[in-house]
């Protein structure tokens, strides 16, 4: 039986069968002081029904209750406090977690319901930067934490890969532009013309209506013009793959805005049908003073469809295909307020998974205090930044563990997953400074910390040799496996939390906090000693080994077996 309901038992039958285990469940409490026991029931909330003081409930219900189920029960002010045995929550926890593996944690609360990721999402031809990093970074671990809460996840891929910018990019490419140039490194070249033509623009206005030109005709199917749109989509993705098979990080789909061009005609005219659309000097807009937000502008006064339209257009299509329980959004917290417009107009027009829209927002981030921005031309690319990674890792291994005989692949492990750690281990909304070498130490609070725990734990686990732990008796009563098995037991509940507020911090907080305590054992134990504990102990290395494991997955990191 689960501790919570072993106490919620012995709480129904004290309290005379007066609240049932149900009522008594979501009450129970898990004290953030050990001193206050493992788990905890207030007793205010009965003091109505039995016209009594909560702290002489409290003290009536610890002498009446079964305490043998327990290590033993305590009153303490208004709460009755449970102390639980140590040797049976030891022996439930460890043969939950390596009977059930990986899929310890796992719950159905989802449904199987699907939930679309608006994730990653950069713009062709230019750098994918450290904020689409934070998108494609946080949008997959949200997407495994929503997949082990039973949900089916759908990444999808928003490429900025349509708008008045390739008229201008069109513009410039047969202005200044060179093949050989832009097939040897495209995206650098691609944004040099880009930039070039921010530049001369100021001084030559005309050369806007040339781009808008080239805009127009790309609208319309010119040959020339989709050909080398087409050819920038292309090189430019082939450049995004590097980095995302460098994180290990795949996608569903890659719908971007120029997938819905077909799609925009019937928006319009569903928008024109509810009656939402006005004019407001030449342009179309939907107008959301019911939702105390500007108008959503849907055309421009020459007709011209807006990020905003093939947004609506997306979520309709989603709608549609997916009939998805959530549609979500990774996007920066700078799109807040257009998410907001979006998420109103698609309730005006009735959509029905309208109101379960989230935008998912976070900070910005910036590497050892420089910031990004691509028309500056500072750019720092997020390629540099894993490279530099890797690097770092590569460093530290031939100095920790020459003799490692797969250094280039754990390098590359530790290198991207300290970058991955680094960002999630943040709260999403916070802005965060990112120091290379910070996020690489092996102390402290970061991936290789986490990765390296559990690499001792393999190692220990190694020297052993095989063991059949279903046999084993797993009962641990001393002090410091008591918290390393209070920790394990937490895992589900830390895996709901994440799911419940999308955000992945709660699982690495928690992997940081199992790692640490189980540091402490390793350093206050003699694991691999020949007494009648040692299998026991050895379930605890293997089920901390799978646990830290999982967390490290569902953040998207890798976790080496030696490092
Ligand atoms: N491409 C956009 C940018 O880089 C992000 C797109 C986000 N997704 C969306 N459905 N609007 O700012």
């Amino acid at each position: 039986m689960e501790n919570k309901e072993l106490v919620a038992n012995a709480l129904s039958k004290a309290l005379d069968n007066e609240l049932s285990v149900e009522d008594i469940l979501p009450k129970i409490e898990r004290p953030k002081d050990s001193k206050m026991g493992d788990l905890a029931f207030p007793t205010f909330i009965l003091a109505k029904k039995f016209r009594k003081a909560p702290q002489q409930i409290a003290a009536d219900v610890v002498e009446k209750i079964d305490q043998s189920s327990f290590d033993h029960v305590e009153a303490a002010g208004p709460y009755v406090n449970f102390f639980l045995d140590k040797s049976n929550f030891s022996e439930d926890v460890l043969s939950a977690v390596l009977e059930q593996k990986e899929n310890y944690g796992q719950n159905e609360d989802g449904k199987g319901g699907n939930v679309t990721i608006d994730m990653s999402s950069p713009n062709i031809a230019k750098p994918i930067s450290m904020g689409h990093l934070r998108s494609t970074v946080i949008g997959n671990s949200v997407a495994e934490i929503l997949r082990k809460n039973g949900y089916n996840p759908i990444k999808d891929n928003h490429l900025g890969d349509w708008g008045t910018q390739f008229g201008k990019l069109i513009t410039a490419y047969l202005m200044w532009g060179n093949e050989e140039d832009v097939k040897k490194d495209p995206i650098n070249n691609l944004v040099k013309y880009y930039v070039k033509f921010h530049k001369i623009d100021k001084e030559q206005p005309e050369l806007d209506d040339v781009a808008r030109d080239w805009f127009r005709k790309l609208e319309n199917g010119d040959e020339q013009a989709t050909k080398l749109w087409k050819w920038f989509r292309e090189v430019s993705l082939e450049a995004f793959g590097e980095i995302y098979d460098k994180l290990g990080i795949t996608f569903d789909t890659y719908n971007g805005e120029a997938f819905y061009n077909d799609k925009l005609q019937d928006v319009v005219d569903s928008l024109q049908e509810k009656g939402l659309l006005s004019k407001s000097q030449g342009a179309t807009i939907v107008d959301l003073q019911k939702y105390d937000l500007n108008p959503a502008l849907i055309l421009k006064s020459d007709g011209a469809s807006l990020y905003i339209t093939r947004d609506i257009a997306t979520a309709i299509y989603r709608d549609k295909t997916y009939h998805p329980a959530m549609n979500l959004y990774v996007v920066g917290s700078e799109q807040t307020y257009y998410f907001k417009q979006l998420k109103a107009v698609l309730m005006e027009m009735g959509v029905p998974s309208a109101k379960n829209l989230h935008h998912i927002p976070f900070g910005l981030i910036t590497v050892n205090g420089k910031k990004l921005s691509t028309r500056s031309g500072r750019i720092i690319l997020l390629d540099e930044v894993l490279n530099e990674s890797i690097a770092i890792a590569k460093k530290q291994i031939a100095e920790k563990n020459p003799d490692l005989p797969n250094k280039e692949e754990v390098a590359k492990e530790v290198g991207v997953g300290a970058i991955v750690f680094g960002d999630l281990k943040n709260e999403k909304i916070n802005n965060i400074d990112f120091n290379l070498e910070d996020q690489l130490r092996f102390e402290g609070e970061t991936g290789p910390y986490v990765q390296y725990a559990r690499a001792r734990a393999e190692s220990i686990l190694r020297k052993a040799g095989d063991i059949d732990f279903s046999n084993v008796d797993k009962k641990l009563n001393d002090a410091e496996s008591w918290n390393v098995i209070k920790l394990l037991n937490d895992f589900p509940a830390r895996v709901k939390m994440a799911c419940d507020e999308f955000e992945p911090s709660v699982i690495a907080k928690y992997s940081l906090r199992l790692a640490k305590s189980f540091n402490k054992y390793y350093a206050h134990t003699k694991i691999l000693d020949d007494d009648d504990q040692r299998d026991a102990r050895l379930a605890l290395v293997k089920s901390v080994s799978i646990v830290l494991k999982e967390s490290l997955r569902l953040l998207g990191v890798k976790a080496p077996d030696e490092m």
